[in-house]
């Protein structure tokens, strides 16, 4: 696409705190940002009165291939990891290279109106016909000039349980997947688990790659692959570039293994993704009572010093019955589960749906500073975590400076004596919160 005229962005709220910010577009990038800026007449207007404007919200963990999927062939009704894996392997004989695009191509339309422009989606390579893969290759060149679709080729059935699982990831990092998935914890042992992590970090770092490992996704205590995943990480000087997914046993280990996991995590640049609403609906379920939330340790990873994201996983699929493709449902049940109730808790939550995923993608020029590409999502909400509560209305999402999409606001009509005809779910900043910015 061409590159929209310049666009001047005025009076924008910021999540660091900055109001009254114009912020000037032109070529596709931010070129200018400040209060009250000057620019040439003519120049395009885009009132931003106040709403909070951040960059797009980036979903670094999502299934695109079984996306939009529910019920086909039928649903989930223990709800268990398991009971999904083997739902979708029922499901596999049955796809069609024009279903799954048909069915991505109306998420990404879901994605952009709640201005998510980019998603990380595993596609499952343990298929001889690699369906799914040419599929969302197809979908991902499709979307490009609105979305960023980055694809994890993802053993779904072991890299070494699964026949051809390795010869057939091969073949999709050949066709242009870009990134390396695995699943230690469904290896057929845990010595199989560590072979995998080794092979698959190896095969990254002779091919340039990243790495992103579904890890240690169970309620299993002793499920440690993610030490191996650290271990190779920097045995490969692959710093940076890996992240490990779910990480839910972390939540029932042992608190000095715990102790001594999170600083190795931390010193080998492993990031971490979390998936709030699938952790919190697929894990525990072999539990009585208490049941156990089976979400990693959020605040822990992050006071050593991790990159933690937030990802979606799953919407409509043999996994989860629900999602729209709204990151803030994400990032504000990823905020209950862990407990991350106070202010800045609030925002980390807000950065782990925005800025941290971006790190995790390695997306180039991610960011509302001068220089950065003119992605952006007004949101009705004059903060981060105003953002959350009100699963924030998306007023306009701009994609290299051009609008390519609007919500009309959140309002309601009252009728009851002596109240306002209109009522509006946002709050004037309290002077407790004034200036609080980060
Ligand atoms: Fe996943």
């Amino acid at each position: 696409m061409e590159h929209p005229p310049p666009l001047v962005i005025r009076t924008a709220t910021l999540p660091d705190g900055r109001s009254g910010i114009d912020l000037l577009v032109e070529a596709g990038r931010f070129t200018a940002l400040g209060p009250a800026l000057r620019v040439a007449a003519g120049t395009e207007v885009l009132e931003a009165d106040g709403w909070l404007l951040s960059p797009p919200f980036v979903d670094a963990h999502f299934h695109l291939d079984s996306a939009l999927s529910h019920g086909l062939p039928r649903v989930n009704v223990s709800g268990t990891l398991l009971e999904g894996i083997g739902l979708w392997g029922e499901l596999k004989p049955l796809l069609t290279e024009e279903a799954i695009v048909e069915r991505a191509l109306q998420y990404c339309d879901w994605a952009v109106a709640r201005g998510l422009l980019a998603i990380r989606s595993h596609v499952d390579v343990c298929d001889d016909r690699l369906l799914a893969v040419r599929a969302l290759l197809d979908v991902k060149r499709r979307v490009a000039p609105w979305l960023d679709l980055q694809l994890v080729a993802f053993p779904q059935d072991g890299l070494l349980r699964a026949p051809g699982a390795m010869a057939n990831l091969k073949r999709a990092l050949d066709l242009g997947v870009e990134v390396v998935g695995g699943i230690p914890h469904f290896e057929r042992t845990a010595e199989q688990g560590a072979d995998s992590v080794r092979l698959l970090c190896e095969l990254a770092a002779e091919r340039g790659l990243r790495v992103d490992m579904h890890c240690d996704e169970s309620d299993d205590p002793q499920s440690r692959h993610i030490e191996t995943l650290a271990f190779h990480t920097q045995r490969l000087g692959l710093q940076g570039r890996v992240t490990g997914s779910h990480l839910t046993s972390m939540h029932s280990m042992d608190n000095y293994h715990a102790s001594k996991l999170l600083p190795l995590i931390a010193e080998a640049g492993v990031h971490v993704v979390a998936n709030p609403l699938i952790n919190i609906t697929l894990q525990g379920r072999h539990d009585s009572y208490p049941k156990r939330r089976g979400m990693t340790r959020v605040p822990e990873l992050l006071a050593a010093g991790v990159n933690v994201g937030f990802g979606h996983d799953c919407v409509l699929d043999p996994w989860y019955a629900l999602g729209s493709a709204d990151m803030l449902e994400v990032a504000a049940m990823g905020l209950h589960v862990a407990q991350m109730t106070s202010l800045q808790g609030q925002r980390q939550c807000f950065d782990a749906v925005t800025v941290n995923n971006a790190r995790i993608l390695g997306l180039e020029g991610y960011g509302l500073d001068v220089g950065c590409r003119a992605d952006a999502v007004l949101l009705q909400a004059r903060s981060p975590e105003e953002a959350i509560r009100l699963r924030a209305q998306r007023l306009c999402v701009l994609r290299g400076g051009r609008v390519v999409a609007r919500m009309a606001p959140a309002t309601a009509e009252l009728h009851l004596p002596g109240r306002p005809a209109h009522v509006d779910f946002t709050r004037q900043t309290t002077p407790a919160l004034a200036g609080a910015g980060r």
